[in-house]
C-alpha cells in the first residue's frame, strides 16, 4: 500500500504513511499559465493506495479528481481530513445546490473506501455511503488534560462534541446561551457556570473567519480565552482577528496544515485505513 499526498495534505500524508509503515508516492503537481491544473503520479503504486487531500478549495477539488483518474487502476481510499462544502448540506433557498451531495458523488463515484475527520453536520455525512468518520474531539481533550480549563461550546447544537473533548480532558464544560436584554441588547453567557476568573477554551469543529469565537470572546467575562477546532479553515484572515480580539492562543488539528494545527490526527487515520 503507498500513500499519495494531495496538494493540500502533504504533512499529514507523510504521517499517515509513518504510521502505517509505508511511502508516499512521488507526485508532480503544476498549474498552466491559465490555471489549469496537472497532476501525475510518478511512482508505481499497488493495488491498493491511501489519497490524503483536505479539501479547502475548489482546487484541492480538481487536484482530488485528476489524483482519482491518475490512479484508476487502483482500489482507492479516499482520506479527506477537512470535507469542505459541509456546510451547504441542504437546501436553503429553491434553486441551490447541495454541495456536499455533488461532492459525496463525485469522491465516491472513483473512491472504494472515504474516511474524513468530523464532517460538519449529520445531514452532511448522511450523502455518503462509503464514508467511515473519525473523532478528533477526544483528541482535543487530551491535549488540555490536566489544566485547569473550562470548556465552552459556542452554542446548543456543537454541545455534544465539546462534551466529548471535555469528557477527555476532564474537564467542566457549558455552551453560551444568547439572551435578549432589549431590542437592542444580547447577552451572552455560559448557560450553567460562571467563568470569571476562569481559564475558557472555547471549542468548536470549525473556525472559518473567527467570527463566533470572537464574538463570544468579547462577551465572556473569563481571565483567559483560549480557541480550539479540529478544522483551522482560518478565512479572511481569522487569525489577525483572534489575537486582536484577545485569544491567547489557537490551538487545531492538522486536517487543515497551518501554524496552528499542534495536534496530528494522523494516528486515528492510519487507524481507521487499517480496520
Ligand atoms: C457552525 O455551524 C460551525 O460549527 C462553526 O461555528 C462556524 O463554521 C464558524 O465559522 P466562523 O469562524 O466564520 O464564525
Amino acid at each position: 500500500m503507498k500513500v499519495v499526498a494531495g496538494t493540500s495534505s502533504p504533512l499529514l500524508a507523510k504521517r499517515v504513511a509513518d504510521e502505517l509503515e509505508t511511502r508516499l508516492a512521488k507526485t508532480t503537481f503544476k498549474q498552466f499559465p491559465d490555471g489549469e491544473i496537472y497532476v501525475r503520479v510518478e511512482s508505481e503504486v499497488d493495488d491498493e493506495v491511501v489519497v490524503v487531500q483536505s479539501i479547502t478549495s475548489s482546487d484541492d477539488l480538481i487536484t482530488l479528481m485528476l489524483l482519482f483518474d491518475a490512479l484508476e487502476k487502483s482500489t482507492i481510499t479516499a482520506v479527506i481530513p477537512y470535507m469542505g462544502y459541509a456546510r451547504q448540506d441542504k437546501r436553503f433557498y429553491e434553486g441551490e445546490a447541495i454541495s456536499i451531495r455533488a461532492v459525496a458523488r463525485f469522491i465516491e463515484s472513483y473512491a472504494d473506501r472515504v474516511i474524513s475527520v468530523n464532517v460538519h453536520s449529520r445531514n452532511a455525512a448522511g450523502y455518503f455511503r462509503k464514508l467511515e468518520e473519525v473523532d478528533a474531539m477526544k483528541l482535543i481533550g487530551k491535549y488540555y488534560k490536566e489544566q485547569d480549563v473550562v470548556m465552552v461550546s459556542p452554542d446548543f447544537g456543537s454541545l455534544e462534541r465539546v462534551k466529548r473533548a471535555a469528557k477527555a480532558a476532564e474537564c467542566e464544560f457549558d455552551y453560551l446561551e444568547k439572551r435578549r436584554i432589549d431590542a437592542e441588547h444580547v447577552e451572552i453567557s455560559p448557560k450553567n457556570i460562571d467563568v470569571e476568573g476562569r481559564s475558557v477554551v472555547i471549542v468548536d469543529d470549525i473556525i472559518s473567519t473567527g467570527g463566533t469565537v470572537v464574538e463570544a470572546a468579547r462577551l465572556l467575562k473569563a481571565s483567559s480565552i483560549e480557541a480550539a477546532c479540529v478544522h483551522a479553515v482560518l478565512a479572511c484572515n481569522a487569525l489577525n482577528k483572534l489575537y486582536a480580539a484577545g485569544i491567547s492562543r489557537v490551538v487545531a488539528t492538522d486536517t487543515i496544515e497551518r501554524a496552528v494545527s499542534n495536534i496530528s490526527v494522523a494516528k486515528l487515520i492510519a487507524k481507521a485505513v487499517k480496520a
